[in-house]
């Protein structure tokens, strides 16, 4: 800690006699996989680059909380419903760590929350879909809890120390919800035929935008070089999407269901799966906010944050109420 104190001091003292310096010595650092903190200086590209997809990812684990939420209720046993309850908190928790993080940039979590609220800000195109039947909540667990898993883990070794330290937690969580995904779509693959069906069904609704969500192709992504240079990303969309499908295949095989693509084939040579055309038009359109679901989705945070205006009037008056008494004690 002494010692990074020092470099950062010393590339300050250097900086005003060549602004340069202080890029190349972030540079360097980030090269040599020392972690970048809050207070020290950055590009202001970094710094914008990380707000956004901090604040993306913070507002994609509130978001997402909505569609398996809607079946908290209707949980077909208590077993099931404590883990659906406990893994729709955790993501409530995600974007808890991950608002705090982008907030150690110099941003206010109001402003963020506002920017969602306008529909300014994106979120995962995923959670703009509806989740129809009970057999949704397994295939969410597995296939977008799994695809956010193979997004986040290097996400952990990002440059950034407090994004990557909430990756690190983050993981470790969404891999139970990857687990308690996989482990309710294998009770109903082995369940009665009507069961079996409706994890087929879910395979067959899912598939396709958990693909789309490691992003645009690599020829088209506009954020990656940068990214990567900085060592924010460290593995390009294509490359993770690969692997999670090469992950994905065998295990619904194991679950006796089939991937919705005609095209997928196991190529032997370059031991991988070859897979079919990703519709980027579909894509493109949920971004922009023409998803089956996009406007309830923020209709029902709009709701939210309008219900929870007393809790922050609340603890607005008791921190008032803390601090006179602090003061009251200190004279
Ligand atoms: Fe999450
Ligand atoms: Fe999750």
């Amino acid at each position: 800690m002494y010692t990074q104190e020092l470099d950062v001091r010393g590339a300050d003292a250097a900086a005003a006699a060549d602004p340069g310096m202080l890029e190349q010595h972030f540079l360097a650092r980030v090269d040599a996989e020392q972690k970048i903190e809050p207070k020290e200086w950055m590009p202001e590209r970094y710094r914008s680059m990380l707000i956004r997809q901090i604040s993306q990812h913070a507002h994609s684990e509130i978001v997402g909380m909505l569609p398996e939420g809607n079946w908290i209720t209707r949980a077909p046993t208590l077993r099931r419903k404590a883990i659906l309850i406990a893994k729709v908190q955790d993501e409530a928790g995600h974007g808890a760590y991950l608002y705090s993080a982008a907030e150690t940039l110099g941003v206010s979590r109001d402003e963020l929350i506002a920017q969602l609220l306008s529909g300014k800000a994106k979120y995962s195109s995923i959670f703009n879909y509806p989740t129809t039947t009970w057999a949704d909540v397994g295939a969410i667990g597995w296939l977008v809890d799994g695809a956010a898993i193979m997004n986040q883990i290097p996400l952990c070794r990002c440059s950034y120390g407090p994004y990557a330290r909430a990756m690190v937690r983050i993981c470790r969580e969404e891999s139970f919800h990857q687990r308690q995904g996989f482990d309710l779509m294998l009770h109903l693959a082995r369940g009665t035929d009507e069961q079996k069906a409706m994890a087929q069904d879910a395979l067959n609704r899912w598939w396709w935008p958990a693909l789309m969500m490691f992003g645009p192709p690599d020829a088209t992504s506009t954020h990656s070089g940068e990214s990567q240079r900085w060592k924010i990303k460290r593995i390009s969309n294509d490359e993770l999407r690969q692997k999670f499908v090469d992950f994905t295949v065998p295990q619904a095989k194991f679950l006796g269901i089939t991937v919705p693509d005609p095209l997928l084939r196991w190529n032997e040579a370059q031991q991988r799966h070859e897979f079919g055309p990703i519709d980027w038009n579909e894509f493109e359109q949920v971004l922009k906010g023409n998803g089956p679901c996009n406007a309830e989705r923020l209709a029902a945070r709009r709701s939210a944050h309008a219900e929870g205006a007393w809790v922050r009037e609340a603890a607005s008056a008791h921190a008032a109420k803390q601090r006179l008494r602090a003061t009251r004690h200190a004279a």
